[in-house]
């Protein structure tokens, strides 16, 4: 059993998870589309996760859709009481699995009801806003009339917390003056620091984040770098790319995506490695100028 030895932890809502824990978009079939090529072993995964101590996982009713929530619910269901399970709204997928969105006020409120059932709960945790004013790309526009629905749904007693996903810093701001925002998730990892900004300045409000794509997602991270400090450590290229996110800010919380039981353990055991200021230094590199 490879439990979580770190013991840090980060303001998430009104709890505080471990800073890693595990999305379970790779349950669903190919193409995050349809059911799991190995149910067992999608049910594993989730099993294994919590046994290991996991108490943050990162869910939609889009994956699948509705697959993914089910596995979760036949495979931990009647829930941990410290498990907080994150979910995002703001998509459907058509028949083929093409990823349409659902942005609308009406589909924002079908898809929370979507979740809640799915997953066979009354509340929600945390419900992510994933903005799709243009879905490849995060882009500018008001969300004043989404996150309002979103808020009243809140208000309703169905969503404990709210965040927004997908999201530029201009829109977290007119979040902010609509509802709380207790986390941003944005695509960022060692090789696409776009965010490296917004990252420090949410550190500073006390608010998480929680990178989509921590791997590379549907292309996983390459780089002779990062290959050369993983042989040097002894360690598998993704468990680096991992440590480096956890050392480079304490808001940072992980959800990397697998659907197999080895993965799974690989990268929760990235959560007690540590890394020198002279590894972090070479492996910045990757991602250009940063420091
Ligand atoms: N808000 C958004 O718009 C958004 C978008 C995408 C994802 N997400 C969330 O972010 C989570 C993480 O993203 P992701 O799953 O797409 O991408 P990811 O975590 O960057 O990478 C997942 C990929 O890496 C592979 N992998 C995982 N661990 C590995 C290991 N130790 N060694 C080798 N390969 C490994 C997985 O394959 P195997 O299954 O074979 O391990 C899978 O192909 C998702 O689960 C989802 O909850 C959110």
């Amino acid at each position: 059993m490879t439990a979580i030895t770190n013991s840090a932890t980060y303001r998430l809502g009104d709890r505080c998870v471990k800073r890693m824990g595990y999305g379970a978009m790779q349950l669903a079939g190919p193409g995050v589309f349809g059911p799991p090529k190995d149910r067992p072993e999608a049910i594993a995964v989730l099993r294994t996760a919590i046994e290991s101590g996991v108490d943050h996982i990162d869910t939609s009713d889009f994956y699948g859709p509705h697959i993914t929530n089910q596995l979760i619910r036949e495979a931990l269901a009647p829930y941990p009481r410290d498990l907080t399970i994150v979910t995002k709204i703001g998509a459907v997928r058509d028949e083929k699995g093409g990823w349409i969105p659902a942005f609308a006020p009406a589909q924002l409120t079908d898809a929370v009801h979507d979740n809640l059932r799915n997953l066979d709960l009354d509340v929600i945790d945390v419900v992510n806003l994933r903005i799709m004013i243009d879905p490849h790309h995060p882009a500018e526009g008001s969300i004043e009339a989404e996150l309002t629905a979103v808020a009243d749904l809140q208000r309703q007693g169905l969503i404990r917390h709210i965040g927004l996903s997908h999201a530029t810093p201009t829109q977290i701001a007119q979040g902010r003056a609509i509802c709380d925002i207790v986390c941003v998730q944005n695509q960022y990892n060692l090789a696409h620091r776009g965010d490296d900004a917004l990252i420090d300045d949410l550190a500073r409000a006390g608010t998480a984040y929680v990178p989509y794509f921590p791997l590379g997602g549907f292309n996983p991270l390459q780089s002779a770098i990062l290959s050369a400090v993983a042989a040097e450590l002894g360690a598998t290229p993704m468990q680096v790319a991992l440590a480096w996110l956890l050392r480079r800010s304490p808001n940072i919380l992980l959800i990397p995506g697998t659907s197999s039981v080895a993965h799974l353990r690989e990268n929760l055991a990235a959560a007690s490695m540590t890394l020198s200021d002279d590894v972090v230094a070479r492996l910045n590199a990757i991602g250009g100028e940063h420091t």
